[in-house]
């Protein structure tokens, strides 16, 4: 059973680092799909609006009462993500609420915050609005996924790279019931290290197929990482628990490099120093996927 206080952090947390992963989900489908597309294209600025007000309303609760670790780990909001949600916006024409990141800049962590159990009601409350907009979001992705896998609908988007948001929307969504039913997330760390190692790789598989051809050698890079991550993740997949730390601390090491080479990308692009078809808040939405799983490594290290 979760204790009034981690209930309340945990679902703030996993609100504040998904929620806005899903609504620049929504920006991205955006950008990416054909004018002659327009009712999905208002779908997913509906979705992403959505995803924006309860954004809104989960920072407001959030000051205090999220833990040190989260912000230190800039997996909300990092040094660029102002800067290439404001490119972002002025390339694609897709609206971006800014003061989303301005407030989450600025949140705190206080070690004596009062988790009352009113709280606790309104954070359970929030939770159902977030599930339901996320299966929403969910069935959204599906379709467009099997129009274009049967070829009637066309978008500057792998079809992999969809299937991979649905992923991520999905894991999401089972960590919000898990929240709910107070289930203490089990020592599951394996099946949490395969989750993401199998993200980092699609990252390091997308990063490849979008730079320009040119780029030779961030190409080489963004393959090498991409081979890194396949290795690993069969590793993670067949460990045993007693090589639990051990594959931990080898996924850490790893997650630390893509994460240097994803901040590096995401200096040139937004510096225009790169030349890919990457906007600069995909760039900086992949860093903070990096940053997300590397505090989950590190937490668990500790116990180690
Ligand atoms: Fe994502
Ligand atoms: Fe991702």
């Amino acid at each position: 059973m979760l204790s009034t206080k981690d209930f309340i952090q945990m679902s703030l947390e996993a609100n504040l680092f998904w929620g806005r992963i899903m609504k620049e989900h929504m920006i991205f489908i955006e950008a990416a799909l054909p004018i002659k597309n327009s009712n999905y294209i208002l779908e997913a600025d509906n979705i992403k609006k959505s995803y924006e007000e309860l954004l809104m309303e989960t920072i407001m609760v959030s000051n205090g009462a999220i833990s040190q670790g989260a912000i230190d780990s800039k997996e909300l909001v990092t040094a660029f993500t102002l800067e290439a949600e404001t490119t972002t916006e002025n390339l694609t024409g897709v609206c971006i609420n800014k003061e989303i990141s301005s407030l989450e800049l600025n949140l705190t962590s206080r070690p004596d915050f009062n988790y009352t159990p009113s709280l606790e009601r309104h954070i359970f409350e929030l939770n159902n609005r977030y599930i339901n907009i996320t299966v929403e979001v969910i069935n959204f992705m599906e379709k467009l996924l099997s129009q274009l896998l049967d070829c009637t609908l066309f978008a500057f988007m792998y079809p992999n790279m969809l299937d991979h948001l649905i992923e991520e929307a999905k894991f999401y969504l089972k960590s919000l019931i898990d929240l709910q039913e107070r289930i203490k997330l089990k020592e599951d760390i394996l099946r949490t290290e395969v989750f993401w190692n199998h993200i980092m790789e699609d990252h390091s598989t997308f990063i490849r197929g979008m730079l320009d051809p040119s780029e030779k050698e961030l190409i080489k890079r963004a393959h090498s990482f991409a081979e890194l991550f396949e290795k690993l993740l069969e590793k993670t997949k067949k460990a045993e628990k007693e090589n639990i730390c051990k594959i931990t601390r080898e996924n850490l090491e790893a997650a630390k490099e893509l994460k240097d080479f994803k901040t590096a990308s995401t200096e040139g692009i937004l510096g225009c120093n790169i030349k890919s078809i990457i906007s600069p808040l995909l760039a900086d939405h992949v860093l903070r996927e990096a940053n997300r799983y590397i505090r989950i490594l590190k937490e668990y290290i500790k116990k180690c």
